[in-house]
């Protein structure tokens, strides 16, 4: 596990699109996780910039980690939305080749299970970008005393409806429910890279590197046991951490 800590938010966001970029210039058909919520907006600006200076994503595929359950995706908090509105709108990405969990969808099971084929049909995901949650969840994969494995569908947490409620008019019309991949889906990505920005953050990151053991009462701490995990941090979240 690599640790970057960097200067601000500006530079967290600057060095995660450099990665990308990285990855996409070494392999113009990447497969690429990406992830929703505030943290990546600033990597998804830099994205758009780079890609107004030539970089091409025509051949990139994509697999998102989460929807809300419930959401049409023309809703403007769905995950849909949100990525067609900060990122795939302003790219050259191939719409046919990007994918984002359905939160409409009759046949979760199968969907789910289509979900993970599409994945390892791609040849696997080579780079996921994650945030963290405050519970240390990674996706939607909520602290519990057992962790699904493939993509699924699950209860969101009181905390993380309060959380994501500052997304909605009112909190109750916060979905319950997700889809997801699972710790097993994001683990099989050959490299991941987690952001985490501000002071909200600190705790968790300071709780889980410090602890250095692997708990489904912090997800995010599976990422110990990944040989390939880049984690930046601006210096608002490392606030907490030992140097
Ligand atoms: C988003 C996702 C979540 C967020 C996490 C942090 O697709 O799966 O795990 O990454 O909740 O959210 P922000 O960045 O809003 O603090």
């Amino acid at each position: 596990m690599r640790i970057h800590i960097l200067k601000n938010y500006e530079e967290l966001s600057k060095k995660a699109a450099e990665i990308i970029k990285s990855q996409i210039v070494l392999k113009d058909d990447s497969v690429i996780g990406f992830a929703t919520g505030s943290t990546p907006l600033g990597t998804y600006k830099e994205l758009i910039n780079m890609h107004k200076e030539g970089l091409d994503f025509s051949n990139i595929t994509t697999f998102n980690l989460d929807e809300y359950y419930g959401l049409p995706a023309s809703d403007v908090n769905s995950y849909h939305y949100f990525m067609y509105s900060n990122l795939f709108d302003h790219i050259n990405v191939s719409k046919k080749k990007v994918h984002i969990p359905d939160g409409e969808v009759k046949d979760v099971d199968k969907f789910c299970k289509d979900y993970e084929g599409n994945i390892a049909k791609a040849g696997g995901i080579d780079l996921q970008i994650l945030g963290i949650g405050k519970n240390g969840h990674i996706g939607f994969n909520e602290p519990d005393d057992n962790m699904d494995v493939p993509t699924h569908l699950t209860d969101l947490t009181e905390g993380t409806i309060n959380a994501n409620s500052r997304f909605f008019d009112s909190i109750d019309q916060v979905p319950k429910q997700a889809i997801t991949m699972g710790l097993g889906t994001i683990m099989k990505s050959k490299r991941i890279l987690l952001l985490a920005s501000g002071e909200d953050k600190a705790e968790i990151i300071e709780k889980m590197l410090k602890a250095q053991v692997v708990t489904t009462n912090i997800p995010a701490s599976f990422l110990f046991l990944h040989n390939n995990v880049d984690i930046l941090v601006d210096e608002k979240a490392a606030s907490l951490m030992e140097r």
